[in-house]
């Protein structure tokens, strides 16, 4: 027997991925005490049924201690299993040492959920220079790829679309997304000077001037990859870009700033937000039935 468990704010995905695996769906009974400590309670019967435990992982800081309590309390109420579903999952980009003395925290925090849950199921984990979970994670480890969901949302919506990465890691999700939607793309080259900088340098589009573009990339954080593709288009005389991504991160204003640039932002709702026009439950679910 299985029972999908939402952390707060996780609800909405809980409650498609029960439905569509027919489980029950759990309570969690949380709070913070005055001094801001977390108050957590599994107020579901657990005892011998496996618990999938849904938690996307945007601001991770603000959640981590929490995760980890309620995983602890559902294995002190006898859950056979327990594992966690985080449709985003955080700290991946920090994962290598760039300067002396950081810490590579993409490590780190695969290590630490390790610890607490039996297998992980996500969605599109940033891995650049980690080329796979396992390399990190000690648990199983299950991926759901959001491309195809985006090619064919671009399919049914997009006409006469170009797709473009604006970066050389996004080459991964723009070729994918392009062969699903029966689109050409291009990959810009980005260069990050610092947290909130980015350089972008545009192929030549002269061959698809008549085309919309659709820039695609894994995750808007402070936005500034999109914005500035999106500044390099509309100099290019481009018609106004879609803008899609997996992961709706958006830091503080960034979504104002690009919603202004572009035809329309479209995301996934591996983290639930205004944006968000493709569901990945179905994905979600599938893993977890494996
Ligand atoms: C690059 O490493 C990622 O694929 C995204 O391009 C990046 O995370 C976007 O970040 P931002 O929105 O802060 O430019």
């Amino acid at each position: 027997m299985r029972v999908i468990l939402p952390m707060p704010d996780n609800e909405t995905m809980a409650r498609a991925l029960a439905r569509r695996l027919d489980a029950e769906l759990g309570v969690l009974d949380w709070r913070r005490f005055p001094d801001q400590e977390a108050y957590v309670r599994i107020a579901s019967d657990v005892r011998d049924k496996h618990v999938h435990i849904v938690c996307t992982l945007a601001n991770p800081d603000a959640k981590i201690l929490t995760l980890i309590f309620a995983a602890a309390a559902a294995r002190e109420c006898g859950a056979q299993s327990v594992h966690l579903v985080a449709p985003y999952l955080a700290y991946m980009r920090q994962d290598r040492r760039f300067e002396p003395g950081e810490a590579v925290s993409a490590t780190h925090f695969a290590r630490l959920l390790s610890q607490h849950f039996d297998s992980l199921i996500t969605v599109d984990p940033h891995l650049h220079r980690i080329g796979d979970l396992k390399d990190v994670f000690s648990i199983p480890t299950r991926v759901g790829a959001a491309a195809p969901l985006l090619g064919d949302w671009i399919g049914r919506n997009v006409d006469a679309p170009l797709i473009i990465g604006p970066d050389q890691e996004s080459e991964q999700w723009a070729a994918e997304v392009a062969r699903r939607a029966g689109a050409p793309h291009v990959v810009a080259s980005k260069h990050r000077t610092g947290d909130e900088h980015v350089r972008v340098e545009m192929p030549d589009l002269a061959t698809w001037s008549s085309r919309r573009p659709v820039l695609v990339d894994d995750i808007i954080s402070s936005g500034r990859t999109m914005i500035e593709a999106s500044h390099l288009l509309a100099a290019r005389a481009m018609a106004r870009p879609y803008c899609l991504a997996i992961h709706a991160v958006f830091a503080a204003g960034a979504f104002d700033t690009l919603a202004r640039l572009t035809e329309r932002v479209v995301t996934t709702d591996t983290i639930a937000h205004a944006s968000n026009a493709i569901s990945v439950s179905d994905t979600l679910a599938r893993l977890i039935e494996a």
